[in-house]
Protein backbone atom coordinates (compact mmCIF):
# COMPACT_ATOMS: atom_id res chain seq x y z
CA UNK A 1 0.00 0.00 0.00
CA UNK A 2 2.71 2.20 1.28
CA UNK A 3 4.16 1.52 -2.42
CA UNK A 4 1.54 2.22 -4.64
CA UNK A 5 0.55 5.72 -2.81
CA UNK A 6 4.21 7.02 -3.41
CA UNK A 7 4.18 5.76 -6.83
CA UNK A 8 0.98 7.68 -6.96
CA UNK A 9 2.45 11.18 -5.29
CA UNK A 10 5.61 10.96 -7.11
CA UNK A 11 5.79 14.42 -8.98
CA UNK A 12 9.27 13.69 -10.34
CA UNK A 13 7.68 10.61 -12.58
CA UNK A 14 4.91 11.62 -13.25
CA UNK A 15 3.46 9.99 -16.76
CA UNK A 16 2.24 13.31 -17.62
CA UNK A 17 5.46 14.50 -18.13
CA UNK A 18 8.83 14.19 -20.69
CA UNK A 19 11.99 14.61 -19.38
CA UNK A 20 13.03 16.85 -22.15
CA UNK A 21 16.89 18.55 -20.22
CA UNK A 22 17.85 16.33 -17.44
CA UNK A 23 19.33 17.68 -14.29
CA UNK A 24 22.70 16.89 -15.42
CA UNK A 25 22.46 18.28 -18.39
CA UNK A 26 21.14 21.77 -16.82
CA UNK A 27 23.84 21.63 -14.23
CA UNK A 28 26.94 21.04 -16.68
CA UNK A 29 25.63 23.61 -18.90
CA UNK A 30 25.03 26.19 -15.95
CA UNK A 31 28.36 25.72 -15.08
CA UNK A 32 29.47 26.71 -18.65
CA UNK A 33 27.64 29.26 -18.73
CA UNK A 34 29.01 30.53 -15.13
CA UNK A 35 32.91 30.18 -16.34
CA UNK A 36 31.83 32.20 -19.43
CA UNK A 37 30.38 35.19 -17.17
CA UNK A 38 33.10 34.75 -14.67
CA UNK A 39 35.58 35.24 -17.29
CA UNK A 40 33.68 38.52 -18.69
CA UNK A 41 33.07 40.27 -15.46
CA UNK A 42 36.47 39.53 -13.50
CA UNK A 43 37.01 42.96 -11.00
CA UNK A 44 33.49 44.30 -12.07
CA UNK A 45 30.84 43.59 -9.29
CA UNK A 46 27.31 42.76 -11.52
CA UNK A 47 24.73 43.16 -9.93
CA UNK A 48 22.35 39.91 -10.84
CA UNK A 49 18.76 40.74 -10.97
CA UNK A 50 16.36 37.31 -10.55
CA UNK A 51 13.05 37.44 -12.02
CA UNK A 52 10.88 35.90 -9.48
CA UNK A 53 9.81 33.27 -9.34
CA UNK A 54 10.63 31.16 -11.87
CA UNK A 55 14.47 32.17 -11.93
CA UNK A 56 14.96 31.25 -8.61
CA UNK A 57 16.20 27.70 -9.20
CA UNK A 58 18.68 28.86 -12.08
CA UNK A 59 19.91 32.08 -10.19
CA UNK A 60 20.46 30.43 -7.51
CA UNK A 61 22.98 27.56 -9.09
CA UNK A 62 24.37 30.21 -11.74
CA UNK A 63 25.58 32.26 -9.01
CA UNK A 64 27.10 29.25 -7.35
CA UNK A 65 29.85 29.00 -10.44
CA UNK A 66 30.91 32.50 -10.93
CA UNK A 67 33.71 33.38 -9.01
CA UNK A 68 33.66 37.05 -8.84
CA UNK A 69 32.52 39.44 -6.65
CA UNK A 70 28.38 40.26 -7.34
CA UNK A 71 25.29 40.87 -5.61
CA UNK A 72 21.97 39.97 -6.14
CA UNK A 73 18.38 41.63 -6.21
CA UNK A 74 14.95 40.63 -7.24
CA UNK A 75 12.00 41.78 -9.35
CA UNK A 76 8.53 40.81 -10.02
CA UNK A 77 6.49 41.59 -13.33
CA UNK A 78 3.10 40.78 -14.09
CA UNK A 79 1.66 41.30 -17.55
CA UNK A 80 -2.41 41.55 -17.42
CA UNK A 81 -4.24 39.71 -19.57
CA UNK A 82 -3.13 38.68 -22.92
CA UNK A 83 -4.41 42.56 -24.66
CA UNK A 84 -1.85 43.87 -22.64
CA UNK A 85 0.66 41.20 -23.56
CA UNK A 86 0.59 41.61 -26.79
CA UNK A 87 0.81 45.65 -26.31
CA UNK A 88 3.82 44.52 -24.68
CA UNK A 89 2.74 46.29 -21.43
CA UNK A 90 3.95 44.58 -17.94
CA UNK A 91 3.53 45.93 -14.58
CA UNK A 92 6.59 46.15 -11.81
CA UNK A 93 4.85 43.99 -8.96
CA UNK A 94 8.33 43.79 -6.78
CA UNK A 95 11.25 46.81 -7.77
CA UNK A 96 14.53 46.91 -7.14
CA UNK A 97 15.72 48.08 -3.37
CA UNK A 98 18.56 50.13 -4.69
CA UNK A 99 19.45 51.89 -7.26
CA UNK A 100 21.53 51.15 -10.15
CA UNK A 101 23.19 54.13 -11.86
CA UNK A 102 26.81 52.99 -12.76
CA UNK A 103 26.22 49.26 -11.87
CA UNK A 104 26.93 46.23 -14.49
CA UNK A 105 23.22 44.18 -14.66
CA UNK A 106 22.61 40.45 -15.63
CA UNK A 107 19.20 39.81 -16.07
CA UNK A 108 18.77 36.13 -15.15
CA UNK A 109 14.95 34.93 -16.64
CA UNK A 110 14.06 31.34 -16.92
CA UNK A 111 13.15 31.32 -20.74
CA UNK A 112 12.08 34.16 -23.22
CA UNK A 113 8.83 33.03 -25.55
CA UNK A 114 7.64 35.80 -27.14
CA UNK A 115 10.44 38.51 -25.39
CA UNK A 116 7.73 41.15 -24.42
CA UNK A 117 8.51 41.05 -21.06
CA UNK A 118 12.02 41.06 -21.29
CA UNK A 119 12.53 43.59 -23.68
CA UNK A 120 9.89 45.77 -21.42
CA UNK A 121 12.29 45.46 -18.18
CA UNK A 122 15.69 45.33 -20.21
CA UNK A 123 14.69 49.16 -21.41
CA UNK A 124 13.31 50.14 -17.88
CA UNK A 125 16.59 49.11 -16.72
CA UNK A 126 18.42 50.65 -19.10
CA UNK A 127 16.93 53.89 -18.69
CA UNK A 128 17.97 53.63 -15.05
CA UNK A 129 21.20 54.65 -16.04
CA UNK A 130 22.71 51.20 -15.71
CA UNK A 131 26.63 51.12 -16.99
CA UNK A 132 25.72 47.65 -18.68
CA UNK A 133 22.51 45.66 -18.69
CA UNK A 134 22.68 41.88 -20.33
CA UNK A 135 20.62 38.91 -20.19
CA UNK A 136 21.27 35.78 -19.00
CA UNK A 137 17.81 32.76 -20.09
CA UNK A 138 18.16 29.04 -19.53
CA UNK A 139 15.79 28.34 -22.03
CA UNK A 140 15.14 30.58 -25.69
CA UNK A 141 11.53 29.45 -27.07
CA UNK A 142 13.21 31.06 -30.31
CA UNK A 143 9.63 30.16 -32.97
CA UNK A 144 7.35 32.10 -31.01
CA UNK A 145 9.23 35.47 -30.35
CA UNK A 146 7.54 38.59 -31.30
CA UNK A 147 9.80 41.51 -30.44
CA UNK A 148 13.35 41.28 -30.58
CA UNK A 149 15.72 40.49 -27.28
CA UNK A 150 19.16 40.46 -27.47
CA UNK A 151 20.31 36.90 -24.97
CA UNK A 152 23.71 37.83 -23.77
CA UNK A 153 24.06 34.30 -21.72
CA UNK A 154 21.87 31.48 -23.61
CA UNK A 155 21.64 27.84 -21.77
CA UNK A 156 19.45 25.91 -24.56
CA UNK A 157 17.46 26.39 -27.66
CA UNK A 158 14.06 24.58 -26.96
CA UNK A 159 10.81 24.23 -29.43
CA UNK A 160 7.47 25.45 -28.97
CA UNK A 161 6.15 23.01 -26.40
CA UNK A 162 5.17 24.04 -22.90
CA UNK A 163 7.41 23.20 -20.40
CA UNK A 164 7.82 22.93 -16.61
CA UNK A 165 10.09 22.57 -14.22
CA UNK A 166 13.41 23.46 -12.86
CA UNK A 167 11.27 26.92 -11.69
CA UNK A 168 8.93 26.51 -14.42
CA UNK A 169 5.01 25.97 -13.49
CA UNK A 170 2.04 25.38 -14.52
CA UNK A 171 -0.12 26.92 -12.55
CA UNK A 172 2.32 27.30 -9.51
CA UNK A 173 3.09 23.33 -10.29
CA UNK A 174 5.86 21.53 -11.36
CA UNK A 175 8.22 23.81 -9.73
CA UNK A 176 10.27 21.91 -7.75
CA UNK A 177 10.95 19.53 -11.07
CA UNK A 178 14.53 19.42 -10.83
CA UNK A 179 14.63 18.57 -14.67
CA UNK A 180 13.00 20.55 -17.31
CA UNK A 181 9.89 18.39 -18.73
CA UNK A 182 7.26 19.12 -21.58
CA UNK A 183 3.68 19.20 -19.78
CA UNK A 184 2.04 16.66 -21.97
CA UNK A 185 -1.63 17.19 -21.46
CA UNK A 186 -1.84 20.64 -19.06
CA UNK A 187 -5.53 19.41 -18.38
CA UNK A 188 -4.57 16.02 -16.64
P1 LIG B 1 7.33 36.41 -22.74
O1 LIG B 1 8.73 36.19 -23.25
O2 LIG B 1 7.02 37.84 -22.42
O3 LIG B 1 6.31 35.80 -23.65
O4 LIG B 1 7.08 35.69 -21.37
C1 LIG B 1 7.98 34.92 -20.74
C2 LIG B 1 7.30 34.38 -19.49
O5 LIG B 1 6.21 33.52 -19.81
C3 LIG B 1 8.29 33.55 -18.73
O6 LIG B 1 8.98 34.32 -17.77
C4 LIG B 1 7.42 32.47 -18.12
O7 LIG B 1 6.93 32.92 -16.87
C5 LIG B 1 6.25 32.33 -19.05
N1 LIG B 1 6.42 31.17 -19.98
C6 LIG B 1 6.65 31.22 -21.30
N2 LIG B 1 6.75 29.99 -21.83
C7 LIG B 1 6.59 29.12 -20.80
C8 LIG B 1 6.59 27.67 -20.70
O8 LIG B 1 6.78 26.91 -21.67
N3 LIG B 1 6.39 27.17 -19.46
C9 LIG B 1 6.19 27.94 -18.36
N4 LIG B 1 6.18 29.29 -18.41
C10 LIG B 1 6.37 29.89 -19.62
MG1 LIG C 1 8.98 34.32 -15.60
Amino acid sequence: MATSSAQITSEFSNPNLQVLLSEEKLQSRIKELGAEITRDYAGRNPLLIGVLKGACFFLSDLLRTIDTRLSIEFMAISSYGSSTRTSGEVRIMKDLDVPIEGRDILVVEDIVDTGLTLSYLLANLKSRGAASVKLVALLDKFERREKEVPIDYLGFQIPDEFVVGYGLDFAERYRNLPFIAVLKNPEA
